[in-house]
């Protein structure tokens, strides 16, 4: 029986997130940390799966009944892609999958959108099926939705594409620079939790529509701002985009203290500019730094507590591995 081995990557918000998901743009860039995935077909109709950094052992469920009923959280995007895979292209096979994640789900790097694009990626190979990349996204991103409600595919369309892109909802993603940006990212021990940081933002913007969208109008052109700063490797100008970025992140209360104390004390080390990057309420923060600066920028984001995650931007989208 055929193995096929896939591997999608994690991502990293630069600018935008939360006015994204009322259709704003945003940049993202894939991250060098991916999710793996093995898949193979089995000659029952039963759906296995591992998930290792999920604690997942052994599971299994009739295929007939993938991704209906109660799902447990940790298979929920794998479940709910591989039904969207199913119902557009059905086979009567069982399918035998494990995943391995090269960060922890908790970075809030975008396993569950990472695993998503993989699991549907494996199993067009598997099934002799060729999906373009946007059909691709955009199965991946309704089975996103299917779990989530509520989102913007930024992080469906960097697992997809790769790169770095400008990504706004319903427009064909952008690539702005095959360059690595300097980034350093500082995860704060805290887990975040999308779906309640989303609709948290949702109640401050239907309070204050007026206000909050055109908070967002302001974030559209820091995006569209920034992506010239990427292009023209004007990391000064972004720096000061995501110092701005991060006032309006602020302004509705995704921040958190501790991501507060690591943001200032980048900037104090000389980073070009600071922020947190996601949802919010935790995760991960990110600082633009000075080639000359980045161990001084390090250095402080552990005194207040971070831990560095290593990274490199800029990464391939998903791919087949062998
Ligand atoms: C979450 O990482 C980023 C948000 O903008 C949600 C989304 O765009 O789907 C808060």
């Amino acid at each position: 029986m055929r193995t096929i081995s896939v591997s999608a990557p994690g991502k990293l918000l630069l600018l935008g997130e939360h006015a994204a998901v009322y259709g704003h743009p945003c940049i993202v860039t894939a991250v060098n940390q991916r999710m793996h995935l093995v898949a193979e077909c089995t000659p029952d109709a039963v759906f296995r799966l591992d998930a290792e950094n999920l604690y997942v052992k052994r599971y299994e469920r009739p295929m007939q009944e993938v991704g209906t009923g109660q799902v447990p959280k940790a298979v929920r995007f794998v479940e709910s892609a591989v039904r969207r895979f199913m119902q557009a292209y059905p086979f009567s096979q069982g399918i035998r999958m494990s995943t391995k994640c090269d960060f922890s789900s908790q970075h809030g790097l975008g396993s569950s959108s990472s695993v998503t694009v993989g699991a549907i990626r494996a199993l067009a190979e598997l099934t002799g099926r060729t999906l373009t990349r946007e059909e691709l996204f955009t199965m991946a991103f309704q089975a996103v939705l299917d779990v989530q409600g509520r989102s913007s595919g930024f992080d469906v369309a960097a697992a997809v594409y790769g790169g770095t892109i400008l990504y706004q909802k319903g427009n064909k993603p952008e690539q702005l620079d095959p360059e690595q940006l300097p980034l350093i990212v500082g995860y704060s021990g805290q887990k975040a939790d999308t779906v309640s940081q989303v609709a948290a933002v949702r109640e401050i913007h239907d309070r204050h529509p007026e206000i909050v969208d055109r908070l967002f109008e302001i974030v559209s052109v820091l995006v569209k701002d920034g992506a010239t700063a990427i292009r023209t490797h004007d990391y000064r100008k972004l720096g000061a985009y995501m110092n701005l970025n991060q006032g309006i992140l602020e302004s509705l209360e995704v921040g958190t203290a501790k991501l507060a104390a690591m943001i200032y004390a980048t900037r104090a080390a000389g980073a070009y500019g600071a922020k947190l990057s996601g949802a919010g309420g935790g995760d991960c923060m990110i600082a633009l730094a000075p080639e000359d600066k980045k161990e001084l920028i390090s250095t402080a984001i552990a005194k207040a507590g971070g831990e560095i995650i290593a990274i490199e931007t800029n990464v391939e989208g998903v791919r087949i591995d062998h």
